[in-house]
This record gives C-alpha cells, sequence and structure tokens, in this order.
C-alpha cells in the first residue's frame, strides 16, 4: 500500500475520512487542495478506498525569503490506524518537498500526530488553539465601516511571511470576506462549525470590527475561530465576543540545515487560515 495522488472521485472518501474524525472540513476545502495541490495531496488506498491522508499546501518564496510548504490533512481512518499509513505518506511527502527546494515546512500538529513530525525533524515553534463560540440567538451588532473583502497584500505579507494571493481568493469563493481601516478576514462554512479566519489587523480596534462583522451574520451559528495564544489581544478579542479554548495543537517546523525562517507578525494575526493552511 505505497501512497498515491488523490483523485476527485476520491472525494467521498476524503470526506468520510473527515466526518468518521469530526473534523470539520467540507467537499469545498477538499476541492481546493486537489485543485491547487494535485502534486502534494497524497493518500493510501486499502480494501478500494482511501483510508489515510496527507496533503502538502505550498506558498512562493520572494527574493529575500525561500518557498513554504504547509502539511495538514493527516489523517488516518479509525479502523486503520496503528498500520504505518501516517508514516508512510509523511516520508513520502517530507522527501517529495525537500526535493523541489521547500526548505521550510510547518504544520499544527495534535497530540496524536507530534511524535512522528518529531522523529521526522519538526520541532515545535508555539501552540495554537481553537476556540469556540455555541450558537446564540443574541444578536451581535457590527461595528464601524466595513467593506467587501479585498486582500492588503502588503499587510498579509508582514504578517503571514509568505504570499497567500493563490489561496485568499478561494477561501473567499467558499464564504464570505470583508475589508475594514487596518485589517482584513475571511470565514467559510464548516461540517461542524463555521469558520472564522484568516484575520489579520494591525491593530486590535480593527480586528474588533472585522469579528463583530461576522458575528452578526453567523452569530446564530456554532463558529470555531484558530488562534495564536501568544497574541494576547486575539485571545483577549475572542473571549470578549463570547469564544471559548476548547482544543491545543502546536505549530511545528522542520527547516533544512543553514535556513532560517523569514520575520512575521504574529501580533497581527487575529485568526489563522486553517490548521491545514498555516
Ligand atoms: C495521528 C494519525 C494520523 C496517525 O496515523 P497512523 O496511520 O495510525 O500512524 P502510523 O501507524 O503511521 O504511526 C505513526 C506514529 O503515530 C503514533 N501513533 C500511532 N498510533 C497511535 C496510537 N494508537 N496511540 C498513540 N500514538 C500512536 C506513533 O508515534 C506512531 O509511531 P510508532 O509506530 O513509531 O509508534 C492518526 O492517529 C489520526 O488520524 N489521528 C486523528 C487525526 C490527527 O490527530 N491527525 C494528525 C493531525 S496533525
Amino acid at each position: 500500500m505505497e501512497p498515491e495522488l488523490l483523485q476527485p472521485a476520491d472525494l467521498p472518501d476524503l470526506l468520510a475520512l473527515c466526518r468518521a474524525a469530526a473534523w470539520n472540513q467540507t467537499e469545498a476545502d477538499w476541492q481546493r487542495v486537489l485543485t491547487l495541490e494535485p502534486e502534494l495531496s497524497l493518500g493510501i488506498r486499502a480494501e478500494g478506498r482511501i483510508v489515510a491522508t496527507a496533503v502538502g499546501f505550498t506558498y512562493p518564496g520572494s527574493s529575500t525569503s525561500p518557498p513554504l510548504a504547509w502539511i495538514g490533512m493527516v489523517l488516518t481512518h479509525p479502523d486503520h490506524r496503528g498500520h504505518g499509513h501516517a508514516r508512510r505518506l509523511m516520508q513520502h511527502l517530507v522527501a517529495g518537498l525537500d526535493r523541489r527546494g521547500y526548505t521550510i515546512q510547518k504544520l499544527d500538529a495534535t497530540a496524536m500526530g507530534q511524535p512522528l513530525y518529531e522523529q521526522l525533524g519538526f520541532i515545535a515553534e508555539q501552540p495554537v488553539e481553537r476556540w469556540k463560540r455555541d450558537a446564540s440567538p443574541k444578536r451581535i451588532a457590527a461595528l464601524g465601516v466595513v467593506e467587501p473583502f479585498q486582500s492588503i497584500p502588503d499587510l498579509d505579507a508582514a504578517a503571514f511571511a509568505w504570499n497567500r494571493a493563490r489561496v485568499l481568493p478561494s477561501l473567499l469563493a467558499a464564504g464570505d470576506g470583508a475589508l475594514t481601516e487596518g485589517g482584513f478576514a475571511l470565514g467559510r462554512p464548516g461540517a461542524v462549525a463555521t469558520y472564522f479566519g484568516p484575520c489579520v489587523a494591525r491593530y486590535p480596534a480593527a480586528a474588533k470590527r472585522l469579528a463583530s462583522w461576522f458575528l452578526a451574520r453567523h452569530g446564530g451559528e456554532d463558529v470555531f475561530w484558530d488562534l495564536l495564544p501568544h497574541n494576547q489581544e486575539a485571545r483577549a478579542l475572542a473571549h470578549s465576543l463570547g469564544f471559548r479554548p476548547v482544543r491545543q495543537l502546536v505549530r511545528m517546523v522542520r527547516l533544512s540545515p543553514g535556513v532560517t525562517e523569514p520575520p512575521r507578525r504574529d501580533d497581527f494575526i487575529y485568526a489563522i487560515a486553517g490548521f491545514e493552511l498555516g
């Protein structure tokens, strides 16, 4: 059972895999990776269906920084765990990324995945948390001026450190987005809860306008918001809007020898784009 490239025809298996693990990804989320990263979307098939996956999502480099590969969707069906599928997929994916020159590889690890990643040379960078707000009939008022979504490429590049021009339009197509003075945000449907993120803002007031805009539309739904808890302003804002932490993961990085990460502004990242996207 060697890793193979995932195909659009595998979508039903991929969705079944996510549902078995109560993951939030939808068909649109899987279609995004299959469309944008067909060469880095890997699976293992058993008994005729895909039972394990691992995907690389890439961001281009610039004259000052190498490109980034973000690894996600590392998932094995509960009935097929402990047979080495995740290890084989990760070894194959990491070797392919190394060959293609991705000298910086990152991921958000669950406690189950972390030991495997450590064996492959990933080291812990910082915690990342999932916060949740339960559906509430109480109306949240939109605050201040919010316009239709546009990215602010300079701000996003300063915050995230890589260019997300490929992925942001695809996230917008699946959901909602907004722009305000000092920041922008996107949100999309999820299988378990509606997802708020990414949200990038220069200062807390801008993030507050964006989060209020989102909750004015989606406060009647369960909402997930994944954030970097070292960003105290992000935690404080999520808390003030009724979110509570429900899961903690570990952001990990694997650097080729001699490579350093470009500077970034985690204090501008109020919500990440997703555990599978960074
Ligand atoms: C983490 C996960 C992907 C591992 O998949 P798998 O195909 O069973 O993994 P493998 O058989 O290749 O085992 C790889 C390593 O995972 C860990 N692991 C596997 N099964 C485990 C178990 N039952 N308990 C604890 N650790 C386990 C071990 O470190 C193992 O290495 P070892 O064989 O040297 O002990 C799978 O458990 C899973 O889908 N979990 C839920 C989703 C998740 O947390 N994914 C990781 C996202 S970052």
